[in-house]
């Protein structure tokens, strides 16, 4: 099967992005990105995609009033280039039941955290509040409840002594830059 029109949905700095991107440079890697878009004009991953040579777009979320215009207006973009599988990554928007039915099974995301700890924001500073011995990072199949929703892979990460949220969430992100690539082939690999 050749590869699969994956759309990367962003709002700021996507690290995340460019680690999908660069794994989809191999012929081998089962997708190719056909959009990145954004919900934030100013978001540094736009600049990033553009620099490897990626479409990108911004629905910009001030100019929808509702969640289901922008939803809309984001479904139109994703069926435009033929969309056959979406990765959130680091895409700060909470998405509406009808956009999720429409991409049914489709849509992956990344969160920094070993769900189902954690769901939400300030994962890293949970962990360490809590004195977890471990944090890190999990790929998940997204369905209408946050942060919830099939499991597809984890890697856990050592708390260090002197970790303060920050450094931790650096150890993280170099597992999620690892994971996300990895977990989404796996994944694109069941799709019908
Ligand atoms: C990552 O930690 C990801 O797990 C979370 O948001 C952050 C996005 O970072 N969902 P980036 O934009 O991919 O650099």
């Amino acid at each position: 099967m050749g590869k699969r029109r994956l759309a990367v949905l962003i709002s700021g700095r996507g690290s995340n992005m460019e680690a999908l991107a660069r794994a989809a440079q191999a012929p081998d890697y089962p997708a190719g990105i056909v959009l990145v878009a954004s919900s934030k004009a100013g978001a540094a991953g736009l600049e990033t995609a553009a620099t490897l040579g990626l479409p990108t777009a911004v629905i910009p979320a001030r100019d929808h009033p509702t969640r289901d215009s922008f939803d809309a207006a984001l479904t139109a973009a994703l069926e435009s280039c033929g969309t056959e599988a979406i990765a959130l990554a680091g895409f700060m928007r909470i998405l509406t039941p009808g956009f999720i039915r429409r991409w049914q099974g489709r849509i992956v995301n990344i969160h920094p955290s070993l769900l189902p700890k954690y769901p939400g924001l300030d994962t890293h500073a949970r962990a360490l509040e809590a004195g977890d011995a471990q944090g890190g990072c999990t790929v998940h199949i997204v369905t209408e409840t946050l942060d919830d929703g099939p499991i597809l892979a984890q890697t856990a990460v050592p708390i260090r002594a002197h970790d303060t949220a920050e450094t931790l969430a650096a150890r993280v992100l170099e597992a999620e830059h690892r994971l996300y690539p990895q977990a989404l082939a796996a994944f694109l690999a069941t799709l019908p």
